[in-house]
Order: C-alpha cells, then sequence, then structure tokens
C-alpha cells in the first residue's frame, strides 16, 4: 500500500486562489520525499489537506488507504505533523507537554513518559525536561515539536518548514534526526521546504511545486536528466581568450561540459591561449538549478 496518494488534487480557497491545482502523486512507505517550492507554492494547503484539516474541491487523497477529510481521526493516529508554529503549552515543561500529547494519543503516563524521555535524550533536549516551554530558544522548540510528533510511533511524519528560523547548527540536529528515523524505523516522510539546498541533502524523492501545481517529481538524478543538463565546470581565469567565454566582473566563468574528461583540454586550451587559471572546479547541477531551469525563473528563493 503507498504510504500517501494524491489523484488530481485541487484546492481552491473560498476566495477563489486555487493554491493546489491537480496534483497527482504517490509516496511508497519508507520514502524521504521533499514537498519542494517558494512560498505560496501550495506546500502547506497539500499537508492540510493529508490531514483532513482542509477537504479537497477536487480530486482525491489518501494516507496509508484512509481518506483523511472522512477519518482525520485515523489517519491523526497514524501520522505526525510538525508546522512551522507548533502548538504546545508554554506553562508546561518539555516533559509535561510530551506526556500531555501522548495522552491525547490515547497513551499512559508512564508510557508517553518512558517515549518522551527516549525522544528527548535522542533530541538533545534532556537538560530542559523540566524546563517550562516559555523559556525555550526556537531551536529547542522545534525539536520539541517533532518529539510531539513523535511521541506516539507514528508511520509517517509531515514536517512543514521544520528548520524554519533554526540556525544551522539546529538544522543540522533536525535533519540527523529525520535521517535516522528513516533508517532505523522506515518511516516515510513527507518535507515541506524552501529552502532547496538543505533538502537535497536529507531526501530520496523530490516533487517540484510552483503556484499550485507539481512542475517535476523524481530523484535528483531524474531530474538532472530531465533538465538535460550536465556538468558545469567553473574557472577563475585572468585574461580568459574571449573566444572561449564572456568576460564577467570577477573572472569567475561557468561553461557546460559533458563530462569530467573534457577539463583537461579546456585547461590546455585556455592556458595556451595566454589566460591565467587560478582555480578550476566541476559541479551537477543542484536542486536550485534544475528549479530555476524548469520555471524560468533566476532568483534565489529566500534560505
Ligand atoms: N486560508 C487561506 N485563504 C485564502 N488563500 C490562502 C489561504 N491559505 C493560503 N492561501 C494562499 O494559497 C497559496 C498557497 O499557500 P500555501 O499552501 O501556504 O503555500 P506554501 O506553504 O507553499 O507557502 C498562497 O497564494 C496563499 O496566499
Ligand atoms: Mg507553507
Amino acid at each position: 500500500m503507498n504510504a500517501v496518494t494524491m489523484n488530481s488534487l485541487s484546492k481552491i480557497y473560498a476566495g477563489g486562489k486555487k493554491a493546489v491545482d491537480s496534483v497527482s502523486l504517490s509516496l511508497s512507505q519508507g520514502e524521504v520525499f521533499g514537498f519542494l517550492g517558494p512560498n505560496g507554492a501550495g506546500k502547506t494547503t497539500t499537508v492540510k489537506l493529508l490531514n483532513g484539516m482542509l477537504s479537497p474541491t477536487e480530486g482525491s487523497t489518501s494516507v496509508f488507504g484512509i481518506e483523511p477529510s472522512q477519518n482525520p481521526e485515523k489517519v491523526h493516529a497514524l501520522s505526525g505533523v510538525v508546522t512551522e508554529h507548533a502548538q504546545m503549552y508554554d506553562s508546561l515543561t518539555g516533559i509535561q507537554n510530551l506526556i500531555f500529547y501522548g495522552s491525547v494519543f490515547g497513551l499512559g503516563e508512564t508510557e508517553s513518559k518512558k517515549r518522551g524521555m527516549e525522544l528527548l535524550e535522542q533530541l538533545e533536549l534532556s537538560d530542559a525536561k523540566d524546563t517550562k516551554l516559555a523559556a525555550y530558544s526556537t531551536g529547542m522548540r522545534q525539536r520539541l515539536s517533532l518529539a510531539r510528533a513523535l511521541i506516539h510511533q507514528p508511520q509517517i511524519l509531515f514536517l512543514d518548514e521544520p528548520t524554519s528560523g533554526l540556525d544551522p547548527e539546529s538544522a543540522q540536529n533536525v535533519h540527523s534526526m529525520i535521517r535516522r528515523l528513516s533508517a532505523e524505523k522506515g518511516i516515510t516522510v513527507f518535507l515541506c521546504t524552501h529552502q532547496l539546498r538543505y533538502a537535497q541533502e536529507i531526501c530520496t524523492r523530490y516533487g517540484l511545486m510552483a503556484e499550485g501545481r507539481l512542475i517535476a517529481e523524481g530523484t535528483l538524478e531524474a531530474l538532472r536528466s530531465r533538465i538535460h543538463a550536465g556538468m558545469q565546470v567553473k574557472l577563475k581565469v585572468k585574461n580568459m581568450p574571449p573566444d572561449l567565454a564572456r568576460r564577467t566582473d570577477d573572472d569567475t566563468y561557468e561553461l557546460p561540459i559533458r563530462s569530467e574528461d573534457e577539463i583537461p583540454q579546456l585547461v590546455q586550451q585556455i592556458a595556451g591561449a595566454g589566460g591565467q587559471i587560478y582555480h578550476v572546479s566541476s559541479k551537477l547541477p543542484s536542486l536550485e538549478d534544475i528549479y530555476f531551469t524548469l520555471t524560468g525563473k533566476k532568483e534565489e528563493l529566500p534560505q
């Protein structure tokens, strides 16, 4: 059974905004799926549809075979959700919050506490277990939110911008936890983020969203071959022969190549024509490069 299926899933908000536009996609169990796109692309709306917080305007979706808007409590029993603004109680301590959310999912206090302590340990929050949430930093809150989402051992995690507002070290922490969960527990992860660079480090497959539409999906290799973009070689050269590359402001050049085997000849050509080479490196197109190629947009996504 698929962990998630979406069939021509669409959502039009009351004001007429089509936030999700005929998205069809399925996720196998155990995948770490990156659902990517800039703000406004329709990611959060999709997560809400998958959790039964919103009903589809057209099309359908299911999570482990269950229709979320008809059986939200059944979907919630199988899933953990981390959103940008986690709802937890400021006046309760870390462990008290986890015990409370354990009870919401029907766990007894002893079991919630045991699971809660394990999760706090894994997320490096043990020292703060008796500290009230009000005194937690953003990074600590986000990690506690992840612990809360995991308290009932869900089979799928929906993570909506889980590292937004985190410093790089806390973001790394959250990423290692996601990797570990998928490797050790086979948990399926649906990760929404506009930080394409981060996603590239942890996901097994990607869906690229733009203005509500799924414009491409696949592994990084599949997406790279889809845009037919090969390698790029990056060079820093003074006095670059003008027939080899256009002049740039800071003497750096990016040229397309088919494979690394072309580099020695290129270097010889440049040096032979009087160019002075300071730096050479090759790179494959990143998810950002792929996204911008497919959407025709050049500007950077906010990081
Ligand atoms: N409750 C709402 N009512 C009307 N429009 C909304 C609502 N929520 C989101 N939108 C609009 O739907 C589009 C998709 O939003 P969202 O799903 O939040 O995207 P993302 O999570 O990718 O940033 C945006 O244009 C947003 O302004
Ligand atoms: Mg969002």
